[in-house]
């Protein structure tokens, strides 16, 4: 989609595999293709932005705010009906279950709702006459410019929505690359960017990064970067603009969010939220719980229960019912992690689980390890995927000082019962990380409160309150008569 169009295409392609196999002895599944552009094309994109933004009659940042709100509209209204085949392409592209992938497209028809509004209000507050010094000013909050937004594969619809909608009702015109799995469920919703906003508001690109995102950060045109993902694909795109300094920064990069369980943690809740904070969509998830550090006292009965629950879940495709763990999206992902089960058994540690480290299709069955060092890659590595971490402690002043050494602070999950002792702890927790959660897994929603992260794990905060904000400057008119 670029200036308006939907441009037929009749270069080359790349074949788009679902990990699922539809036949008996594994073989991916083949579920299309998407054009393989190059720079013409990307910088096509590119012009087309920011001639949107800033040339000719009737600008999107200019435009009335209602009528923005309108466009808005008018897109999430074209795409509710698009919820069966969006959902049916989240289960084969990325292998997301059925109930979760149905709560993804819901919960980013109500992230736009919710952004319409909070962006109305924001406009109304933001709004603000002002006089100092004979100096008349009129206050606004306005876009930052042309943004380029490429968002992960393990939320390819909800997390870069949660950075293009914000981006685009502020008045910024966007270039959207969508991640490599999850790329076909955005052809559903092709026509409605189409037609809801004006041409070259939104452009959407497919190809690999080298040469379509490359391209458009080497221009120096863009204003800011958007992205969800790592920390080494965001440092090699800013790398590439030729004045680093212009650049905005909206990225929600990785994390390695730690479950802290002490001695008088209820056993039970303890153990249902571990199972959901670390094994949800396969740990797949950057607020995924990807180290446990359980208190020596009670480190055996919660191994032991904890590692029968983890051995009952159902391996399955994502539409079966009463299935947890589904088929990687990434090829090469059960072995990086079975390199990692390698490296900790080889540094001490052992698989407590029956089923730990089973291969099945492209899919490996998590193994929790115990008990894991600091010199273990699965200590040090976001894994990103099926394999679950455990570190007995006895010293909590040790284990803090762990939490803040680490190279991430998005959240912390803190189970315990008796809250007058936890306080101070709750206390410190907060100023390493940004969310601490008391006896619950660490998740990102409700979306409404602040979604972000200290050191390698965030720049900006995402949120239908803070995204606005992250993706605008305050301006203003100034005069000397009122
Ligand atoms: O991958 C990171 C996502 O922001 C996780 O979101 O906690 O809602 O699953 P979630």
């Amino acid at each position: 989609l670029v200036n308006g169009q939907l441009k037929p295409w009749t270069g080359t392609t790349t074949n788009v595999y679902s990990s699922i196999s539809s036949t008996e002895s594994y073989q991916p599944t083949l579920l299309g293709s998407i054009p393989s552009m190059g720079e013409n094309e990307a910088l096509e994109a590119l012009t087309s932005a920011c001639d949107a933004y800033h040339k000719g009659q009737g600008l999107w940042p200019t435009m009335k705010v209602a009528d923005r709100i309108e466009c808005m509209e008018k897109f999430v209204k074209q795409m509710e009906s698009q919820r069966e085949v969006v959902v049916k392409l989240l289960m084969w592209e990325i292998g997301k279950t059925l109930g979760d992938s149905q709560k993804e497209f819901d919960r980013t028809v109500e992230y736009i709702y919710d952004t319409i509004e909070e962006y109305k209000q924001l406009d109304r507050d933001s709004a603000k006459f002002s006089k100092r010094d004979g100096v008349y000013a009129h206050i606004r909050r306005g876009p930052l410019g042309v943004v380029l937004c490429l968002g992960p594969y393990n939320y390819p619809l909800n997390e870069t929505f949660a950075l293009l909608i914000p981006a685009l009702i502020m008045g910024n015109t966007a270039i959207f690359k969508p991640a490599k799995h999850g790329v076909l469920l955005i052809s559903p919703l092709l026509e409605a960017f189409r037609s809801s906003f004006p041409k070259g508001v939104v452009n959407i690109i497919y190809g690999r990064g080298r040469e379509v995102a490359a391209p458009i950060m080497k221009s120096g045109r863009i204003d800011v970067l958007a992205l969800i993902g790592n920390s080494k694909s965001a440092i090699a795109l800013q790398d590439q603009h030729p004045n680093k300094n212009r650049l905005r920064l909206v990225l929600g990069l990785e994390a390695k969010n730690p479950a802290v369980v002490l001695p008088d943690a209820d056993m039970n809740l303890t153990i249902d939220e571990c199972i959901t904070g670390t094994l949800s969509f396969n740990g797949q998830r950057c607020t995924a719980l990807k180290l446990v550090h359980v208190h020596e006292q009670i480190q055996d009965t919660f191994l032991e229960q904890f590692t029968a629950r983890v051995d009952a879940m159902k391996f399955g495709n994502p539409w079966e019912e009463g299935v947890k763990l589904t088929p990687l999206p990434e090829p090469d992902k059960p072995e990086y992690i079975q390199e990692l089960i390698d490296d900790a058994l080889a540094k001490g540690a052992k698989i407590l689980n029956k089923r730990g480290g089973e291969r099945t299709d492209n899919f490996i069955f998590p193994a929790v390890l115990f008990p894991v060092t600091k010199e273990m890659h699965v200590y040090q590595e976001e894994q990103f995927g099926p394999v679950i971490p455990v570190k007995p402690f006895n010293d909590i002043q040790v284990l803090l000082d762990e939490i803040a050494d680490s190279n991430y602070g998005q959240q912390v999950s803190l189970f315990g019962k008796d809250v007058y002792e936890l306080s101070p702890l709750i206390d410190t927790l907060v100023n390493l990380v940004c969310r601490v959660n008391l006896n619950s897994a660490c998740q990102r929603g409700p979306d409404v409160f602040p979604f972000t992260g200290r050191k390698d794990s965030a720049v900006a905060t995402l949120s239908v309150h803070d995204a606005l904000r992250s993706f605008s400057i305050r301006t203003f008119v100034a005069s000397k008569d009122n």
